[in-house]
């Protein structure tokens, strides 16, 4: 589902983050490893303020392992923690307990000095854009199935704790924030990753753009896949390449660029074009 964001919609979302907030000690924020700042709020230093918070690149299982270890380094180096990890096979997500520990033991450790005997768990938010694997995280994390609120800013239900394990608690409801659409490429790279589904943007731009950066940064693995002697420079040609090898035909024999365009993109985002990032530091 994509959601249609309005300046309504987007300070109220800003405020729903900011009042949870109020209840946590932490808070993660989840990006597509394959597009980690164009899969970022915009707003989200300003909303987190001075907020604990890590940095988890989600889908690494999809994106380019050596370009990961990078952006791991790019956030370090804003004083962000980060780690790679992928929510839907579970990799990677086991050391986010103890990373968050990590990071809280002067607070808790005060809290100790303070006399209290039995420190109460962590709480933390899970925040980020839609589709980027808020809920996938909250049941890994959870270890069993909990329903997903409506993606739409505003939609509420009474919150409550998730148990993970006996040291942390996660807020059921994670905070749905906005992406930076202001940008045509970041339009582009999220609807090529598959963060926008619907036909909000036309679905051969998305192709082209995906086909021009695949003959840019991955010529070997287009040439492989679409079994292409050479990468045609026209992108009209391209098009017509893989129409033809693929039988992407209309009736008549022409090539059904729509089908061509769909066939790329479901490649593209099933990794049938390998693990591929769309950006780096
Ligand atoms: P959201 O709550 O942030 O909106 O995202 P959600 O968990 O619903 O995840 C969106 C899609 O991304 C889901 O695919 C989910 O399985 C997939 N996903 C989440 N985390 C990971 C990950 O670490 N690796 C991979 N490979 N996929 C992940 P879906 O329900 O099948 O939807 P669709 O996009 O296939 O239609």
């Amino acid at each position: 589902m994509t959601i249609q964001w309005f300046p309504g919609h987007m300070a109220k979302a800003k405020r729903e983050v900011q009042e949870k907030l109020k209840l946590i000690d932490i808070v993660f924020e989840l990006v597509d490893a394959r597009i980690p700042l164009s899969s970022r709020n915009p707003m989200i230093d300003e909303i987190l303020a001075n907020k604990p918070r890590i940095v988890l690149l989600n889908k690494a299982d999809m994106a380019d392992e050596a370009i990961t270890a990078q952006w791991i380094s790019y956030f370090e180096q804003q004083a962000l923690h980060a780690l790679a990890i992928d929510s839907q096979g579970g990799k990677g997500t086991k050391q986010i307990v103890a990373a968050a520990k990590n990071m809280l033991k002067d607070k808790f450790a005060k809290m100790a000095a303070k006399g209290i005997k039995n420190p109460r768990p962590m709480r933390a938010l899970i925040v980020g854009i839609p589709n980027v694997g808020k809920s996938t995280l909250i049941n890994r994390l959870a270890g069993k199935h909990i329903a997903k609120t409506g993606d739409k800013p505003g939609v509420t239900k009474a919150q409550q704790w998730i148990k993970v394990g006996k040291e942390m608690e996660l807020l059921d409801t994670p905070g749905i924030l906005w992406p930076k659409f202001e940008e045509e490429e970041v339009g582009l790279k999220l609807a090529a990753t598959g963060a926008i589904k619907d036909a909000i943007l036309n679905l051969q731009d998305v192709a082209v753009y995906a086909l021009r950066f695949l003959n840019q940064h991955y010529p070997d693995r287009l040439k492989e896949r679409y079994s292409l002697q050479e990468i045609p420079e026209d992108i009209v040609e391209l098009f017509d390449e893989i129409g033809k090898r693929r039988g992407c035909l209309m009736a008549g024999g022409a090539i059904d660029y729509d089908k061509v365009a769909e066939l790329v993109l479901r490649d593209v985002r099933t990794e049938k074009l390998g693990r591929l990032s769309f950006e780096k530091p």
